[in-house]
């Protein structure tokens, strides 16, 4: 038998260290909660994503009265990014998030498996690292790469 560990590096900033550009994804994210439409849960999550062409996409999570039809906000500014600048790449993204009272959560919002699925593969179109920005009222998470939250990814058939 072999044993091996699979180490995630995560840097844990403040808001003050982070540089400019990431200070306007997470401000970006940050306000992208307020365009969520969730009035079944009440959690209202907001992305960011920095393309290379210089533009910056957001979206809000889309609920349905039919649970399962309403989308991630990952999920909804990753295929609108990619659906209006299908020629530009992901650089980074930022992940926001709002409690049921309104107010940001204390922790980092961690993303969804089906999202973290979902941007791995702009992640593999882009074929460099897309930083990743979890973004919590305290700490600010900073991730190398989309697969750094999804080991052991399904990449391929072969
Ligand atoms: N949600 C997101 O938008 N992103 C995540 O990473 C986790 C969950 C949304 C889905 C649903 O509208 C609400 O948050 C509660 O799960």
């Amino acid at each position: 038998m072999k044993e091996f560990e699979i180490v995630i590096p995560v840097k844990a900033v403040t808001f003050d260290e982070l540089d400019e550009t990431d200070r306007k994804l997470v401000e970006l994210a940050r306000q992208a909660t307020e365009r969520s439409y969730a009035p079944y849960s009440h959690f209202r999550v907001g992305a960011a994503i920095l393309l290379s062409n210089g533009e910056i996409v957001t979206g809000a999570n889309q609920e349905n009265v039919a649970y399962p039809s309403g989308t991630c906000a990952e999920r909804t500014a990753c295929y609108y990014a990619h659906a209006t600048y299908p020629d530009a790449t992901f650089k980074t993204i930022a992940i926001a998030a709002r409690d049921t009272t309104g107010n940001e959560i204390t922790r980092p919002v961690a993303p969804c498996g089906a999202c973290r699925q979902a941007l791995l593969e702009y992640e593999t179109l882009a074929g460099e690292n897309v930083k990743v920005i979890l973004v919590g009222a305290n700490d600010i998470y900073i991730l190398p790469s989309v697969s750094a939250t999804l080991p052991l990814a399904f990449t391929d058939f072969d």
